[in-house]
């Protein structure tokens, strides 16, 4: 019998459809090459300790779920809810934080597969990481831990399976990090308002974003890397309208476009990152220039979904 449960989880990146799947829309998304790793031990009765590098605590699992830190909540709101008893969860991540890269979404799911295996409950992983997400940030469309939890590239709808897509081994993802801590529950409030505002505009802008994911959908499985550049440039203007980008994430998509395909934002926006499609050629010359211009780059690979580490 192990003594403790290992679980990883990739980070993820939004191709398409960021937004505007909150409303149903279809996005697309991937896995990529940075991940969280969660263990899980038996530990003191009734209290959940949390040991990682962003915050540490012993939370008794009979306090409020809600009196806890946004940043510790969804671990204890996954112990509660599999009724683990006692248990010291660690976490470790290079998935940078706040970026759009699914940081707490692969933590989630990391710890959902590690709690889950601890405590030998029957639910399912991505059940308990969205939920567990959903009480601090409730709108959650559940793209980024369906994601994290696959791993691949695939079309999302909210409230469905995500489907598997096929994507060409040329495509080059650049994704460079303005460095700018985003709220994700900020934004989506920012972009409810812009929908509430006027519905028929929202509605044409949703229309146009399921259009440029299905297109997205098509060309990546055909390896159309110049294609999908143009359409991520179309998505951004869409991106632009709903009132998600700003003069730093605008300079570093100019940088990007010189020698990617086309780039947009990736996430929620405000901050954050940015997503460069390039291929083999253009892929090392669009980092440099990111880098040059004083932003993280770094070509992202299409990675594994989340799986059991080799448990101890
Ligand atoms: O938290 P981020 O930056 O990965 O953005 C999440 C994606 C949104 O579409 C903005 C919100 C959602 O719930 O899908």
């Amino acid at each position: 019998m192990p003594e403790s449960f290992v679980y990883e989880a990739p980070g993820k990146a939004i191709l398409f459809g960021e937004h505007f799947v909150v409303y149903g829309a279809r996005a697309v998304v991937c896995s990529i090459d940075r991940r969280a790793v969660a263990e899980s031990s038996v530990s003191g009765q009734g209290i959940l300790s949390v040991r990682s590098a962003l915050q540490s605590a012993d939370m008794p699992l009979d306090a409020p779920t809600g009196s806890v830190s946004s940043v510790l909540r969804p671990f204890h709101h996954m112990a509660v809810s599999l009724d683990c008893g006692g248990a010291l969860l660690s976490l470790r991540s290079d998935i940078p934080v706040g970026s759009g890269l699914g940081s707490s979404s692969a933590c989630c799911v990391a710890a959902a597969g590690s709690l889950l295996a601890l405590c030998e409950a029957p639910a399912s992983i991505l059940d308990v990481a969205v939920a567990a997400e959903r009480s601090v940030y409730p709108d959650s469309s559940g793209v980024d831990c369906a994601a994290c939890m696959r791993g691949g590239a695939m079309s999302y709808v909210k409230g469905f399976q995500p489907v598997p897509s096929a994507y060409t081994a040329d495509l080059r993802l650049v994704i460079a990090d303005s460095g700018v801590v985003h709220s994700t529950p900020q934004m989506v409030e920012r972009v409810g308002m812009i929908a509430k505002a006027d519905p028929a505009a929202f509605s044409a802008l949703m229309a146009e974003a399921d259009a440029i994911s299905a297109e997205a959908l098509e060309r990546m499985a055909r390896g159309d890397i110049r294609g999908l550049g143009c359409l991520a440039t179309k998505n951004q203007a869409l991106l632009e309208r709903v009132g998600v980008s700003n003069d730093t994430l605008r300079r570093m998509m100019g940088v990007a476009n010189r020698h990617s395909y086309g780039s947009k934002i990736t996430g929620a926006g405000g901050g954050g990152c940015i997503v460069a499609f390039a291929d083999a050629s253009g892929a090392d010359e669009t980092v440099s220039a990111l880098t040059e211009a004083g932003y993280r780059a770094f070509v992202a690979q299409i990675s594994a979904g989340a799986h059991a580490a080799d448990n101890l």
